[in-house]
């Protein structure tokens, strides 16, 4: 009896891809989007690059902003930007290390406090050492770890518990395509995002176990994106796999977030290639990221020069 209900649910689960996918399909032309009016977002790292389009959007979108960077000088300008558009009381900057655990726990209160309980966490803030293994400076390794992935520990058990009593929330997760495939010269890179993906994915579980409806994940996982962070790094098919406008990132994301999608891979063709090296043997999937360049993406990498 027991064997003919899992086949039953096999047969059931296999017949939802498809039915899945049509879906996608016709949520990319028309969806119900979700209001962000009246929710406290607070984004790590919304001082530049794809943290400030998205702290600048939210704003747009009615939401009250809260942003967290090491930079506050970055951080100051985007609150002053919405303050000028939208009133004083509509963004929050904060300085901070997400890395320093206890700053944040006491932080959070001290947001809790002054703006509110945060509805919607964007863990965004992220480095990047970019050399290969061996040549990476050990201390810029574990820096990375600790704040593309480890800082999201922090951050989510410092403001999921408001959202659990209201059973309202939202935590997003904005790792890369590094984070689904490993590249030669981001290793240190790549373990943090493969991290980040895993932890967006077991919360997204956690909730689901404790029928948390209404506290949703997003795990957001693009390829190059044209802030600067990434300054120098290259794109051997960009018709496949083009260096992306922080604009569509942007978009795409908040999008993303307004439909409860649990995970976004910017450009789509993302989502074949990880098909692809599910299926594949290793031996072919590798010649095939080898023919798409991946590898040598990172020859002339630069990052972010002191000047940014
Ligand atoms: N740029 C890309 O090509 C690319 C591609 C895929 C994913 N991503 C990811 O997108 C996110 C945003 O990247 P971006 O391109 O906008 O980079 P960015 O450098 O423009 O922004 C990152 C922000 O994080 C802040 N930050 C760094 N360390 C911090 C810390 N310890 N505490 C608080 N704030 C800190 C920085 O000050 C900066 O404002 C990152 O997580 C990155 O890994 C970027």
């Amino acid at each position: 009896m027991n064997v003919l209900k899992d086949v039953a649910t096999g047969v059931g689960l296999v017949l939802a891809t498809p039915v899945h996918m049509l879906g996608r399909l016709v949520s990319n032309v028309w969806w119900p989007l979700k209001g962000v009016k009246d929710e406290i977002v607070l984004i790590t790292g919304g001082g530049s690059g794809i943290g400030k389009g998205m702290a600048l959007k939210f704003a747009d979108l009615g939401a009250t902003v809260v942003i967290w960077d090491v930079n506050k000088k970055g951080a100051d300008a985007v609150v002053a930007e919405i303050r000028e558009k939208h009133g004083q009381d509509r963004a929050h900057a904060y300085a901070i290390d997400i890395t320093d655990r206890e700053k944040v726990y006491a932080l959070a209160k001290q947001v809790k406090r002054e703006v509110g309980a945060v509805t919607i966490l964007v863990n965004n803030a992220g480095i990047v050492t970019g050399k290969p293994f061996l040549e990476a400076d050990d201390s810029k390794m574990v820096k990375t770890m600790e704040v593309n992935t480890i800082a999201h520990f922090w951050t989510t058990k410092a403001f999921l518990p408001d959202m659990l009593e209201k059973n309202h929330g939202h935590i997003v997760t904005v790792a890369s395509s590094a984070g689904k495939v490993g590249v030669a010269s981001l290793a240190d890179y790549c373990a943090s995002k493969f991290g980040a993906v895993g932890f967006d994915e077991s919360i997204r579980f956690e909730l689901r176990k404790m029928g948390k409806t209404g506290v949703h994940t997003t795990c957001v996982c693009p390829f190059f994106i044209d802030t600067g962070m990434f300054e120098g790094a290259k794109t051997k098919v960009p018709w496949l796999l083009p260096i992306l406008k922080p604009e569509l990132v942007v978009d795409r994301t908040i999008r993303a977030i307004r439909m409860n999608q649990a995970t976004v891979a910017i450009p789509r063709f993302l989502y074949f290639g990880q098909f692809l090296q599910g299926i594949l043997p290793p031996s072919i999937s590798d010649a095939i990221v080898d023919l798409f360049g991946a590898n040598d993406s990172m020859d002339d990498f630069i990052g972010r020069t002191k000047k940014d």
